[in-house]
């Protein structure tokens, strides 16, 4: 029986549905960074190459189905005028063109300078109603920040929703505050526990925004990222929310304690931080908790300082398999696939080589200089033979 709602939907050109083979695949872009060099022909360079990432990367993921874009699409501290709104034009475009959906969370440099989130989300929603399903559900007023709503995906023929995906704002740039507020998370324990009523279940769901959780900065201390366990790079240190206000840990914890408490959340998703990619098992108490994933995306703009090879994280879901594991993997531009891990019950516990499915050579030859990398330096086997190479001569000539 079709009931109101599944025709609805049906209609809708906007819902989200798996396939029919069962998939799910959402692709994450992070820091786009448009707009960094706003007065200068550099500018327009940087913001051409950005593009062609993101459209490089769908052209190898032809079986994606929503693009978040999650946090500084623009480098607000970049605009000198008041049209960081037109900027959307060009962030968006890639995707536009493949007829793609796409859901947005603000990050920092959104919403700093002649940027400003909320300018940029009335601009979004007139201009792409179709394409742009970016909402701003939660509670209204300065302090909630402007992306914090949820997204339903169905599967083939139903009419429940068999997952949900959670967007928030960690605001920060002009807002002093940069972690999600507590009002929001306030809004997300409540409106969760109603969709629990409504579905009669914990629907399984994911969580995307922009500065990553305190957790990961505690765990990256320790017990420490593990490069088999938790393969990725992990070149600097985790910029957790809050951290920007005063450096102290902890104005998360509401937001921490709520997603760790909720049902059926699978994994979150966050940017910020260029150099780090990697994944983890976050278990708040180990003896008690299953974990929550908690991940980085890839670093996919040239705007802002990063070290890495331009990529975008590609998340991919299986129906019928949904509460057991997430397939995600890295697509860099150039079309490799330097990780592919599953967050499943063992994650954390099993061990990644190099060598295992999707590592190519090229990325096992930088493997021995990830140190070296992840002070920034960002040097590769030419600059050090060119190096070896000068001091050698000038040695010699002693
Ligand atoms: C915004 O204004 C600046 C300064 O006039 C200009 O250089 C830039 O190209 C404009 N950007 C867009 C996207 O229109
Ligand atoms: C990543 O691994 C999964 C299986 O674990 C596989 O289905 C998927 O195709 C892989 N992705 C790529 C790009 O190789
Ligand atoms: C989790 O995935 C990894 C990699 O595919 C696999 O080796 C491991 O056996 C899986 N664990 C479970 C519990 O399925």
């Amino acid at each position: 029986m079709w009931s109101f709602c599944a025709i609805v939907n049906l209609v809708l050109r906007s819902t989200l549905r798996f396939s029919p083979d069962g998939t799910f695949q959402i692709t994450v872009l992070s820091d786009l960074h448009f707009a960094e060099y706003e007065d200068s022909a550099q500018g327009a360079t940087q913001d051409a190459r950005t593009a062609g990432v993101v459209q490089k990367v769908l052209q190898h993921e032809t079986s994606t189905q929503l693009v978040v874009l999650n946090g500084d699409l623009i480098s607000g501290y970049g605009t000198t005028s008041d049209n960081a709104t037109r900027y959307l034009d060009q962030v968006f475009a890639p995707i536009h063109a493949l007829d793609l959906p796409w859901a947005v969370t603000y990050g920092n440099h959104d919403n700093e300078r002649f940027s400003k989130s909320r300018a940029l989300f009335d601009y979004e929603s007139s201009t792409y109603p179709d394409q742009s399903l970016t909402r701003d559900m939660g509670p209204q007023g300065s302090e909630a920040g402007v992306s914090n709503y949820y997204l339903e995906v169905f599967a083939e023929t139903e009419d429940v929703p068999a997952l949900l995906l959670w967007f928030f704002d960690s605001r920060g740039g002009d807002q002093p505050h940069d972690w999600v507020d507590d009002s929001v998370v306030e809004w997300f324990v409540s409106t969760n526990a109603n969709l629990v009523q409504q579905y009669k279940r914990a629907v399984p769901s994911l969580a995307f925004f922009h500065i990553p959780i305190t957790a990961a900065y505690d765990f990256q201390v320790k017990p420490g990222v593990n490069p088999s366990r938790q393969p990725g790079k992990n070149g600097e240190k985790v910029w957790w929310q809050g951290r920007g206000y005063d450096g102290k840990t902890g104005h998360d914890l509401k937001f921490m304690t709520a997603l760790s408490n909720t049902d059926g959340m699978l994994a979150t998703f966050s940017g910020h931080d260029h150099d780090n990619d990697w994944c983890f098992k976050w278990k708040r108490s180990p003896s008690t908790s299953a974990g929550l994933n908690v991940c980085y995306g890839r670093h996919t703009g040239y705007g802002s300082y990063g070290s890495l090879a331009r990529g975008a994280r590609q998340i991919l879901l299986k129906k019928d398999t949904l509460a057991e594991e997430v397939v995600t993997w890295i697509r860099l531009e150039d079309g490799l696939v330097p990780e592919n891990v599953t967050l499943n019950a063992t994650y954390g516990q099993d061990e990644y080589h190099p060598h295992h499915r999707g590592f190519p050579q090229r990325t096992d030859l930088r493997r021995g200089l990830s140190a070296v990398e992840n002070i920034g330096v960002g040097l590769d086997v030419s600059t050090l033979y060119l190096v070896g190479l000068v001091l050698f001569w000038w040695i010699r000539g002693r």
